[in-house]
């Protein structure tokens, strides 16, 4: 499905990324800027922060303990934030939008 990626700087990206990978995968293997994933997946460094609107949210399962942990204490959540290496892309996911903060800083 096409995912469309809205970086921080405002521009859009919109890219292919297969059903099974993650929202943070198909960032990092198409080298977009502003999702860093410094733990490679493991919803452990929080650097892969996204903003997922409220209709797009309901596509993705509800975030695990170890997440919600993680964005309690972030910096800039929101009620739209989830990290991205915990959403796992599905058909259902084709045109969806997210909102990439960057977390190289
Ligand atoms: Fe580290 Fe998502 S890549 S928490």
């Amino acid at each position: 499905p096409a995912i469309t990626y809205v970086l921080p700087d405002g521009t859009e990206k919109s890219v292919d990324v297969p059903v099974g990978m993650s929202i943070m995968d198909g960032s990092v293997r198409n080298n977009l800027p502003g999702i860093v994933a410094e733990c490679g997946g493991g919803c452990s460094c929080a650097t892969c922060h996204v903003h997922v609107d409220g209709e797009t949210r309901v596509l993705f399962d509800e975030p695990a303990s170890e997440e919600k942990d993680l964005l309690e204490f972030l910096d800039g959540a929101d009620e739209d934030s989830r990290l991205s290496c915990q959403l796992i892309v599905t058909d259902g996911c084709e045109g969806i939008r997210v909102r990439v903060v960057d977390s190289s800083s």
